[in-house]
């Protein structure tokens, strides 16, 4: 059973909160009766003050009046407001209080990445083109000098629609997408989704790449390593550390990957970079003679390089983030930092 002052302190708040939500002057009499009236319940409770313990009688009588008192003073208070308004309030409306503000939305970390990556090379006159997403198997594959059972479709883990159409694994079908309708000189860049069976903190299934080429005569991989230079320090800092290691792309002759130096633990080695103090950005290389004789170009006259960006990496080396699979978890609490 509630003891006599637990009661007292429970009549207060809830006899204060039906005051106070009272607009008609007509509820008021009701409330009066039920709580202050002979019968009320704050009578009630006074009435069984005498049965209190002699020890307690006198704080529990200085508290039920009290009580009392501010409710009688709340009630006087209650009924002139009502009579001033015409009998009625309305729901307390202050105009001095700032209007509720509708919260800004704000674009994704990596479509912000995606952005600035765009503008450098926009920049440096590229001009962009965007392709499907569902590919077909020639543009994603054969064009690019990978038949049907190569080693390297194994490198890209393919979601299959069907036998011969697919999620697209890389934005590299663009090159011969563009370079099959337009002849040289080009320079283009293509940004868009790709897809990969792939998932740990530096791989999602699902992550953006830029693809970017250049052809012309006289093309030199000095030509791709400038342009690649001037990239990263326009999108990192003048002076951040980039590798170019020799690789193995089919559609690139050379090929190489390159790296720039961790910027989570300052090249010192970490879980993101794997303990090698660099992060693998991008794959490139000067364009394979077989691609150009696919897309009918001349590999005699003309020369070109391309390049691939995994936006994601690029991201997460310019934020510090050291779970890739942060971007799509859709936490609010992450996204609304950028
Ligand atoms: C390619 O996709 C080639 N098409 C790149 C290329 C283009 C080479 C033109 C030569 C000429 P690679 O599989 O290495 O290459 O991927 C390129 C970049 O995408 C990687 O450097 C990495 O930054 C990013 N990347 C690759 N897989 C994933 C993944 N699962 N999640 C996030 N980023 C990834």
């Amino acid at each position: 059973m509630p003891s006599m002052y637990d009661e007292l302190l429970r009549l207060k708040t809830v006899a204060g909160e039906e005051l106070s939500a009272i607009t008609q002057i007509g509820e008021l009499e009701p409330f009066r009766v039920k709580y202050l009236g002979r019968k009320g319940e704050f009578t009630l409770v006074m009435r069984q003050l005498g049965q209190a313990p002699p020890e307690e009688r006198p704080r529990l009588g200085q508290l039920a009046n009290e009580i009392k008192q501010d409710l009688e003073t709340a009630f006087a208070a209650q009924e002139s407001r009502l009579a001033e308004s015409g009998g009625a309030t309305h729901a307390t409306f202050d105009l001095t209080l700032p209007g509720r503000t509708v919260p800004f939305g704000k674009l994704h970390p990596v479509t912000q990445v995606m952005d600035a990556v765009c503008a450098i090379f926009e920049g440096l006159g590229f001009a962009v083109a965007e392709g499907p997403d569902v590919e077909v198997d020639f543009y994603n594959f054969e064009a690019l000098n990978i038949p049907p059972h190569h080693p390297a479709r194994a490198m890209h883990d393919t979601f299959y629609v069907s036998d011969s159409l697919l999620l697209r694994t890389h934005t590299s079908p663009m090159q011969a997408r563009i370079m099959e309708k337009e002849p040289p000189p080009l320079r283009m860049i293509a940004p868009g989704k790709v897809y990969r069976c792939d998932s740990d903190i530096t791989h999602t299934p699902m992550f953006h790449q830029v693809e970017g080429f250049l052809v012309d005569r006289h093309i030199s991989f000095a030509d791709l390593k400038g342009v690649l230079s001037v990239f990263i320090t326009k999108m990192f800092a003048e002076n951040t550390p980039i590798r170019f290691r020799p690789s193995f792309f089919p559609f690139t002759e050379p090929s190489a990957e390159v790296d720039i130096g961790c910027v989570i633990c300052g090249g010192k080695g970490c879980r993101v970079c794997k303990n090698t103090g660099w992060l693998e950005i991008l794959g490139a290389g000067m364009i394979d003679p077989e691609v150009f004789k696919k897309v009918g170009y001349d590999p005699e006259e003309y020369s070109g390089f391309a390049f691939g960006l995994g936006i994601e990496r690029i991201a997460m080396l310019k934020y510090g983030i050291t779970d890739i699979r942060l971007f799509y978890e859709n936490d609010l609490r992450f996204l609304s930092q950028f």
